[in-house]
């Protein structure tokens, strides 16, 4: 397992571009699969997760050609997918197993879905139950709290259903619920509490499908059908916001990075950081595809302490390890309420979080699920701290998280099990060493 050995920075400073995002390109592959015809995708994420999609698929009998970030898909539309032979194997990806029980509660045919062992933990309740309201049969290994992967879906006849996401706004629930709505009679609608990342709504409107958007409820009507257009992704935010933080911090720093995702569902992490004075610009705004993308350039500044609602936590829910290492620097507390879904992403985040400010002895006030409390300091200038060993807990945004820690450290830092990173941002060192004095970052197998 690669190890990554991360010597402290003065500042960043460079243009770059992150690859594709990752829950469009997910999408893309998922919607491009059920459209009858040939569909053509740019700035494809082709990361092991998005690359789990792609392999359901072509098990279903999808023909899907990728070259680099190029994937040309052939289908037969949405009732032309195949029995599969064997499991489907989503590996460490959460969307592609949540999102393709959606699809599968609309086929008739069964088929069985499997993860990793991280996957195999997490919660799936939450997509089963609704699922099984509008029809479909799906038996998941039951343990004590819940119902968990390996998941049997014997698909077909489904009817809409109006489902409240009252406990958490996900959107792997609500485009789970809406691709089976896809197949349903009738109408099915998702009622969210807090508007989580839409790219499904906007890409199936795309797509031609009839589905009316409003505020936080979205309906889509069943039995329609799609037309397959291109689609071009723009890089993703989740993975440009390590470089902001970093940027953000270290005095001197000027980073852009292009072409990056803007949707307001996701833009979080930037009014976040906004909040906190960070010096953040958007530059060449323009939307393809329906999903609006810009330049983003950011220098360093002084940052301050702020206290984030949980009604904030859906548009910044994978950003919030980056977010609290940005907290650490900020001169004043900041306070990250109701983040209890950390517990249940690729690693116990909330744990995770806590054992990376321990390593790298930094003060955490509160890591409980109500509540993340980062001191900050006093000073007018951020306080620092030693170097560390750090494990990744095979979770990538805490590999890329303590891979940034190590470069605003004062000593060498290293980071182990950093394979992970492969899950969403392959050339993630690559990209560091575009921003880093050469010699910062050394890979060791
Ligand atoms: C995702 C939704 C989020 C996010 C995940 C990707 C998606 O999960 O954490 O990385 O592509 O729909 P939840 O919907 O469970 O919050």
């Amino acid at each position: 397992m690669r190890s990554i050995i991360v010597k402290p920075v003065n500042k960043l400073s460079g243009t770059i571009c992150v690859p594709g995002d990752k829950s469009i390109s997910h999408r893309a592959v998922i919607l491009g699969s059920l459209t009858k015809g040939t569909t053509r995708v740019t700035g494809f994420l082709e990361s092991e997760d998005c690359m789990r999609t792609v392999k359901i698929f072509r098990q279903l009998g999808v023909d899907i050609v990728v070259s680099g970030n190029e994937v040309v898909i052939t289908s037969g539309g949405l009732h032309g997918l195949k029995e599969p032979k064997g499991d489907l194997y989503a590996g460490n990806s959460g969307t592609t197993m949540r999102l393709m029980l959606g699809v599968l509660a609309g086929q008739k045919f069964t088929s069985r879905i499997t993860g990793d062992d991280s996957l195999c933990k997490r919660p799936m309740q939450r997509i089963t139950e609704p699922l099984r309201g509008m029809g479909a049969k799906i038996t998941g290994t039951v343990k004590n709290d819940g119902e968990y992967a390996p998941i049997v879906v014997s698909g077909g006849d489904l009817s809409g259903i109006d489902h409240k996401s009252v406990l958490v706004a996900s959107a792997q629930v609500k485009s789970a619920i809406l691709l089976a709505g896809l197949y349903a009679k009738g109408e099915t609608s998702v009622l969210e509490f807090s508007k989580s990342r839409d790219h499904t709504e906007r890409m199936l409107k795309y797509f031609g499908s009839d589905l009316k958007v409003d505020e936080n409820k979205v309906s889509i009507n069943g039995e329609g059908h799609l037309m397959s257009k291109d689609i071009v992704v723009p890089g993703d935010i989740s993975s440009a916001a390590f470089f902001m933080v970093a940027a953000s911090c270290l005095e001197g720093s000027e980073v852009t990075i292009k072409n990056v995702g803007v949707n307001p569902t996701r833009t979080g992490i930037i009014d976040v950081m906004k909040d906190m004075k960070a010096n953040i610009e958007l530059k060449n705004e323009k939307t393809i595809s329906e999903e609006p993308r810009a330049d983003i350039l950011v220098k360093s500044s002084r940052l301050k302490g702020i206290t984030i609602e949980p009604s904030e936590i859906p548009r910044i829910i994978d950003e919030i390890p980056i977010i609290a290492v940005a907290a650490a620097f900020a001169q004043g507390e900041t306070i990250i309420k109701g983040v209890s879904e950390l517990k249940v992403k690729e690693s116990n985040r909330l744990m995770a979080i806590r054992d990376l400010f321990h390593y790298f002895e930094m003060r955490l006030n509160d890591c409980s699920s109500k509540r993340l409390v980062i001191p900050g300091d006093q000073d007018t200038k951020p306080k620092t701290f030693p170097g560390a060993v750090c494990n990744s807990l095979g979770d990538h945004r805490i590999a890329m998280t303590g891979i940034i820690m190590g470069l605003m450290a004062k000593g060498e830092t290293i980071v182990y099990d950093t394979d992970c990173i492969n899950t969403s941002f392959p050339n993630f060192i690559e990209i560091l060493k575009e921003v880093t004095p050469e010699g910062t970052i050394k890979v060791e197998k």
